[in-house]
């Protein structure tokens, strides 16, 4: 038997692909405010202590962050910067940072995503540059 697709079937493909390509547009664009809370909490806490103090996301524009977060080549490039976005990195301060324990189970890829998106938006030529940290 030859099966044909009823116009309503097409429909609903249509309506699947449209959705899941809006899924995925939503998707490249993170959290910024979960972002936000991250680098300032996390990030910043540790470039206080120990990078000689904050780094602000404005000191650089968006092409610069952009190429940066690609290369994920950290403090002069000796090591990875997703590391600190990790769930393993999250898990081992948890205890001293609130931050980390809140967001301790959001998945890296996520986490690491709403980082950049609020680097981008904070940047020099961001949509809100963000010096205050
Ligand atoms: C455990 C400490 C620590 C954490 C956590 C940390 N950093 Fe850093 N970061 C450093 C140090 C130390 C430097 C400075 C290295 C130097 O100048 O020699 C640095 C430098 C940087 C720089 C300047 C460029 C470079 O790589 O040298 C950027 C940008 C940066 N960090 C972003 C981040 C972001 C974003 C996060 C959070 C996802 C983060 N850092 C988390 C320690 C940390």
């Amino acid at each position: 038997m030859k099966t044909r697709l009823s116009p309503i079937n097409v429909l609903s493909y249509c309506l699947l692909g449209c959705s899941l390509f809006a899924g995925a547009a939503h998707a490249a664009d993170g959290d910024w405010k979960r972002g936000r809370v991250y680098y300032q909490k996390v990030c910043t806490d540790c470039h206080t202590a120990k990078a000689g103090g904050a780094i602000a996301p404005n000191s650089r524009t968006m092409a610069d962050w952009t190429s940066y977060l690609k290369a994920d080549k950290h403090a002069k490039g000796k090591e990875s910067l997703k590391k600190y976005a990790s769930k393993e990195y999250r898990v081992s301060v948890k205890a001293t940072n609130k931050a980390a324990e809140k967001y301790a189970d959001v998945p890296d890829e996520q986490l690491f995503n709403d980082i950049r998106t609020f680097m981008l938006k904070g940047a020099k030529d961001g949509d809100s540059p963000a010096s205050c940290l």
